[in-house]
Parts: C-alpha cells; structure tokens; sequence
C-alpha cells in the first residue's frame, strides 16, 4: 500500500487484483507418484525404490552428498540435532514458541533447550536475546521462522562461527 492511499477496506484500492488458487492442492503428477509408490506392493523404504529415488534426486539436486527422508518434521529435526554431534550437557538456542517437535530432538539426544526471547511483534528470536544466550556450551541455534514471518537473519550471521 502506498502512504496516504485509503485501506481497501474503506473504499480504497485493492492491493490484491488477481484471484487467489483454486485451493487444490494435489493433481495428476501426484496422483501418478502415489500410484507408482502404491504399485510397489511395499511401503517399507527399504522394500522399494520411491523413498530412495528421492533421496538421490534431492542430493543432487542440492549438490549434497547424502539425504535422508524422514516421516516427519520432528524426525528430520532430531536427524539433525544427532548428524551435527549435538549430545549430553550441549545447549541448543530456539523459540519457546514452537512445535514440540523442536525440542525432542535436542531433549532426545540429551542436549538442553535454551529459549531466547521473542520479538513481540512477529515472536520470532529477538537476536539479541540469542546473542545473550551463548555459552561456552552453546553448539547450535536452532532458528523457527514462525507462522511464515521470517526471523531476523542478518544479526545471526555475525554469531561466533563454531555455532552451527
Ligand atoms: C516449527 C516446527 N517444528 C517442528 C514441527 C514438527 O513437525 P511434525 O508435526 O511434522 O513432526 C512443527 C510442526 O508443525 C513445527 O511447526
């Protein structure tokens, strides 16, 4: 919206002109991945080839030499917390607003979540909350962009650089 111009609101103009989706999120190129994954007669991964097509089409696609799928955001993140060494007695700095699904990880391989503070406007970390949080036994920060508001990256690029 352009400074002084009237809320559509109260008659102004529309900042949106073009209409939103249909709504349908799946369609034939899905429908024709889940055939070929149900014509496998297995969902076990390791049965299969779906799951590891994928994993390898990912890799590449990333330029990364491994991928693991997982069945769930909460698995992927304690796949990370544990591929990055993060075990007993290590602190990981997050949102105290988030999914439980954060903290198992962290809590799962033994490491404690320490919970910086939010911004009251978008409750995402406030950076410097992070930053007053680091320990010697800070290894990570784990960064939750909240209800599709970004967090703040620009200040943590400047955290000492043995914090992954
Ligand atoms: C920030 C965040 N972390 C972790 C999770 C856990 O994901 P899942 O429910 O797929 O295990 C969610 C789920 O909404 C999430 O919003």
């Amino acid at each position: 919206m352009t400074s002084g111009s009237e809320l559509a609101l109260n008659g102004g103009p529309k900042t949106k002109t073009t209409p939103f989706g249909t709504g349908k999120r799946f369609g034939t190129e899905e429908l024709q991945q889940l055939r070929e994954a149900l014509e496998q007669n297995t969902l076990f991964y390791w049965s299969g080839r779906k799951v590891k097509q994928f994993c390898a089409d990912f890799a590449q696609m990333y330029d990364v030499p491994h991928c693991v799928a997982t069945s769930s955001g909460t698995a992927s993140l304690h796949v990370a917390v544990a591929a990055l060494g993060i075990g007993a007695g290590d602190e990981v700095i997050t949102s105290p607003i988030t999914d439980m699904g954060s903290l198992i990880g962290i809590l799962f391989q033994g490491a404690i979540p320490v919970f910086a503070d939010v911004d009251p406007h978008t409750y995402n970390m406030d950076p410097t909350s992070i930053e007053a949080r680091i320990t010697p036994r800070t290894r990570a920060l784990m960064v939750v962009h909240l209800a599709g508001n970004l967090a703040t990256w620009m200040p943590l690029w400047l955290l000492p650089r043995n914090i992954i």
